[in-house]
C-alpha cells in the first residue's frame, strides 16, 4: 500500500525545542501552510484497493531478494495490512464501538468524532485509523507527532483538509506545546487562531477549518495532558489478541503470501507472539523462510516450533531480550523491587523500549509486577526461567 511515511528519527522535542518552535515570525506561515508535505497522501490513501494487496505481496515476495531489507520489510507490512473493519480480526467490542459511531456519522452526514486509540506497539492503532478512512469514504492523512516540530507542520495539514477528512496522528503523547495549543481549537471548534506579524503588529487570525476527525494513537495514554485527552469524543483502547485471534491472522498473512500451513502450525506461531499480530506476520515470516530453506510443506507444528527455537522465541514468546531483563533483575537486585531506569542501564537496552515494548506484555502474563517501589519478579517468571 503506497501510504508514504517520513517520521524523523529525533527523540520527543526537548522544552528548547519547543521555544525554538515559537521563535519563526509566524508571518509567512499561511502561505507556506498550504505546501504540506503530505498533501498527496490522502489520495493515495484511497487508492487501496484490497483485491491488489495478495499481488503485491506476491510481488513483493519475489522481489524480496533484490531490494534492501528495511524496504522489504515496510512494504511486507503494508501489503498485508487489513483493509476493512470485517478483515480486521479480533478487537471486538472496538469493532462493534466503530461500527455504531461510523453508521451514526453516515446517517447524520457527519464527520466522525475524534479517536483517540491506546495500547502497546503492533496490535492494529494505525490500521485501524486507514480503516476508518475508507469505511468512512474519506481521506487519510498520515503524521507523527515527531513530525510536527513547527507550528507551520500542523498549520499547513489542517488547512488542507478536505471536508470530512481524518488527520491521524501517530505517537500523539509526543506533541510539543504549541502545536497541541492549536489542536485545541481546531479540534473543538474547527478553528485554526495564527499570530501574523511580529511584536506590536501582531495580529491573530481566525481562520475556519472543515470538519474533520481526528485520530491519535499513542502507547502512552498516560503521558497525555488532559486538555488534549478530553478533546477526543472516543477514546479507545487496544487488547493483546488471543490465540484463536493470532491464529486466525498467522493463516490469513499465510495465504497472502501463498504459504501452506497447517492449523496447529498457526496455532505454534500465534502462541509465541506475545498476543501481538505485528509480531506473529514476523514470526510467520522467518519460519517462512526457514520451511523453505528445509524444503518442507506445509508449515507444521514441528517445523514452527524448530524455526521459532532457532530464533531463540522461547513456548510464551520470549525473546532474548524480555530474559534479559527478568534475569537482570532476578540476578542483580535479587528479584526487586528495582527501578526501570537501574534496569535500563544493567541490561543496555532503552528505558522507553523497556517500558513501552518489552514490559507490557511481562505485566500482562504476570512474569513482572510494578510496585511503588520498583518493579518486581513474580513467582511464574521464576519457574518460566526453570530457576
Ligand atoms: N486486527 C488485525 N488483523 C490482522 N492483521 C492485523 C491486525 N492488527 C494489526 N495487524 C497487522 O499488524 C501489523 C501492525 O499493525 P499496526 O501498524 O496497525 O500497529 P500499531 O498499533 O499502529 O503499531 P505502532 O504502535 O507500532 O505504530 C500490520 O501490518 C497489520 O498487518
Ligand atoms: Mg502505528
Amino acid at each position: 500500500m503506497p501510504i508514504k511515511r517520513s517520521f524523523p528519527e529525533s527523540s520527543s522535542p526537548s522544552p528548547q525545542e519547543a521555544k525554538e518552535a515559537k521563535k519563526p515570525p509566524l508571518s509567512s506561515q499561511s502561505k507556506e501552510a498550504k505546501k504540506p508535505p503530505l498533501s498527496s497522501q490522502s489520495k493515495e490513501a484511497k487508492k487501496s484497493p484490497l483485491s491488489s494487496q495478495s499481488k503485491e505481496a506476491k510481488k513483493s515476495l519475489l522481489s524480496s531478494q533484490s531490494i534492501n531489507q528495511e524496504e522489504a520489510k515496510e512494504s511486507h507490512e503494508e501489503s498485508i495490512r487489513p483493509s476493512s473493519l470485517d478483515e480486521y480480526i479480533g478487537q471486538k467490542s472496538l469493532k462493534e464501538i466503530l461500527k455504531i459511531a461510523i453508521t451514526a456519522a453516515q446517517n447524520r452526514d457527519e464527520s466522525l468524532d475524534h479517536l483517540l486509540l491506546y495500547g502497546p506497539p503492533g496490535l492494529g492503532k494505525t490500521t485501524l485509523a486507514l480503516i476508518l478512512a475508507s469505511q468512512m469514504g474519506v481521506g487519510c492523512k498520515i503524521t507523527a507527532a515527531p513530525a510536527l516540530e513547527r507550528p507551520r507542520d500542523i498549520t499547513g495539514l489542517l488547512i488542507n483538509l478536505a471536508p470530512g477528512d481524518l488527520l491521524f496522528i501517530d505517537e500523539i503523547h509526543r506533541l510539543n506545546k504549541v502545536t497541541e495549543e492549536l489542536l485545541y481549537p481546531a479540534m473543538e471548534d474547527y478553528r485554526l487562531d495564527i499570530t501574523i506579524g511580529k511584536g506590536q503588529g501582531a495580529r491573530t487570525r481566525s481562520l475556519s477549518l472543515p470538519k474533520f476527525t481526528l485520530v491519535g494513537a499513542t502507547t502512552k495514554i498516560g503521558a497525555l495532558t488532559s486538555p488534549l485527552r478530553d478533546r477526543f469524543g472516543l477514546i479507545q483502547r487496544l487488547n493483546y489478541y488471543e490465540v484463536d485471534e493470532l491464529t486466525l491472522i498467522v493463516k490469513r498473512t499465510a495465504k497472502l503470501f501463498n504459504t501452506p500451513i497447517t492449523e496447529t502450525g498457526a496455532v505454534e506461531i500465534a502462541v509465541r507472539s506475545r498476543g501481538t499480530p505485528r509480531i506473529a506476520n514476523r514470526l510467520f515470516k522467518r519460519v517462512r523462510d526457514y520451511a523453505q530453506v528445509e524444503e518442507i510443506s506445509p508449515i507444521s507444528e514441528e517445523l514452527a516450533s524448530k524455526a521459532l527455537d532457532i530464533l531463540n522465541i522461547d513456548p510464551k514468546g520470549l525473546d532474548q531480550t524480555d530474559r534479559l531483563v527478568l534475569k537482570t533483575i532476578i540476578n542483580q537486585f535479587q528479584g526487586g523491587p528495582v527501578g526501570l531506569d537501574a534496569v535500563a542501564a544493567a541490561t543496555g537496552e532503552d528505558t522507553k523500549t523497556i517500558e513501552e515494548v518489552y514490559e507490557p506484555y511481562l505485566l500482562q502474563i504476570g512474569y513482572l509486577n510494578r510496585t511503588p517501589r520498583g518493579r518486581v519478579v513474580t513467582l511464574a517468571a521464576y519457574k518460566h526461567l526453570g530457576l
